[in-house]
C-alpha cells in the first residue's frame, strides 16, 4: 500500500490507523503521523507501531496520501507549508463541515480532495461515513479511499449538496439514539424497573432490533407491523407516539441539524 500520513492523531485518526492494521490492509511501516504538540502522535505510534514523524516536510515527503484529522477549527491556524507540501498528493479530510472549496484553498495543489463525514461508532469499526470528492477519483485513489474508510465501518459516496444533511443524519444520529435509549430507560424506571436493568433492557432491545432490520433488509414499517397486534401493548405505545407527533419531531430534528450544518459550513 502507498504510504499514508496522518496530520492529527486523535480519536478519529487512531480509529482509522487501528482499523487499517486490524484488517491487515495496511502495515505499520506504511503509516506515519504527527500532531500539534506531539503527545497524541507519539502515543498513537507507540501503541500501534506506526512512525511518529514530527517534521511535516519529512512526513509528507514519504506519503502519497494525506489524512487531515485535526479539529475543523484548527484549519485556519494549520501549518501554511501544507499548501505546497501536499502538492500532487491525495488529501482526505475528516474535518466536519469543511467544504471541498475551503479545502481547495488550504490544499491547492493536491492531486484530488476528499471530504468525509464519519460518526463516532467509527471508533469500534461500526461507523457510517459519507464522502465526496472534488474531481472524480482515479481508480487507485478510489481504492485507497475505500480502504481508509472501510477501516471505520460502512461508507457511501454522495454529492456534496447532501453533506449538510449527512452531518446530522450520520454525524448526530449516535447522539439522537443515545437520547432515545435514555428515554426508554427512564420509561422502564417510571414503570418500576431498577435503573441499571432498564438501561440494559433498552440497549439490548435497540441493538437487536437494529441488527434484525439490517439483516432482514426490508422497510422498518414491515418489521414494526410484525410486532403490533390489534389493541395490544405495542399498539397502545404507538398510539402515544403518534399523538405526541414522534415522526414529525424526528423529522424536524434532522431538518434543524441540517440547517445548522449549513450555517456552520459557510466559512
Ligand atoms: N471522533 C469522531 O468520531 C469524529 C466523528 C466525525 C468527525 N470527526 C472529525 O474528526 C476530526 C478529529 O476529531 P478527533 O475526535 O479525532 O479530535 P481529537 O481527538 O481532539 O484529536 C485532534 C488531533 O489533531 C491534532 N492537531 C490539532 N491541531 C493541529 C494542527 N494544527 N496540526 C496538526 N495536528 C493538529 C491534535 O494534536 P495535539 O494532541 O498534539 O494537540 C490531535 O492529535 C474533527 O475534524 C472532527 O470533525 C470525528
Amino acid at each position: 500500500m502507498a504510504k499514508i500520513a496522518f496530520i492529527g492523531a486523535g480519536n478519529l485518526a487512531s480509529a482509522i490507523v487501528r482499523g487499517l492494521l486490524a484488517q491487515k490492509v495496511g502495515a505499520p511501516a506504511d503509516l506515519a503521523c504527527l500532531s500539534k504538540n506531539g503527545a497524541t502522535a507519539q502515543k498513537l505510534a507507540a501503541d500501534t507501531g506506526i512512525t511518529f514523524e514530527p517534521d511535516l516536510a519529512k512526513l509528507l515527503a514519504h506519503a502519497d496520501t494525506v489524512v487531515v484529522a485535526f479539529k475543523p477549527q484548527s484549519l485556519a491556524g494549520a501549518d501554511p507549508r501544507l499548501a505546497e507540501l501536499t502538492a500532487g498528493k491525495l488529501v482526505l479530510s475528516v474535518l466536519a463541515g469543511k467544504k471541498l472549496a475551503r479545502l481547495a484553498q488550504a490544499f491547492p495543489q493536491a492531486r484530488n480532495l476528499v471530504r468525509t463525514m464519519p460518526n463516532t461508532p467509527a471508533a469500534i469499526g461500526a461507523g457510517m461515513t459519507c464522502w465526496c470528492s472534488l474531481a472524480p477519483l482515479a481508480p487507485a485513489d478510489r481504492a485507497t479511499v475505500e480502504k481508509l474508510l472501510g477501516a471505520l465501518g460502512q461508507f457511501l459516496e454522495l454529492g456534496e449538496e447532501h453533506m449538510d444533511c449527512v452531518t446530522t443524519l450520520v454525524g448526530s444520529t449516535p447522539a439522537f439514539l443515545f437520547e432515545f435509549v435514555a428515554a426508554l430507560r427512564d420509561g422502564g424506571v417510571a414503570a418500576g424497573l431498577p435503573r441499571a436493568t432498564a438501561q440494559k433492557l433498552a440497549l439490548e432491545s435497540v441493538l437487536g432490533s437494529a441488527k434484525l432490520l439490517a439483516q432482514t433488509g426490508g422497510e422498518p414499517e414491515e418489521l414494526r407491523d410484525k410486532v403490533v397486534s390489534p389493541n395490544g401493548t405495542t399498539f397502545a405505545g404507538l398510539q402515544v407516539m403518534a399523538a405526541r407527533q414522534f415522526r414529525e419531531t424526528i423529522k424536524e430534528t434532522i431538518l434543524a441539524g441540517t440547517r445548522r450544518a449549513g450555517e456552520l459550513s459557510r466559512d
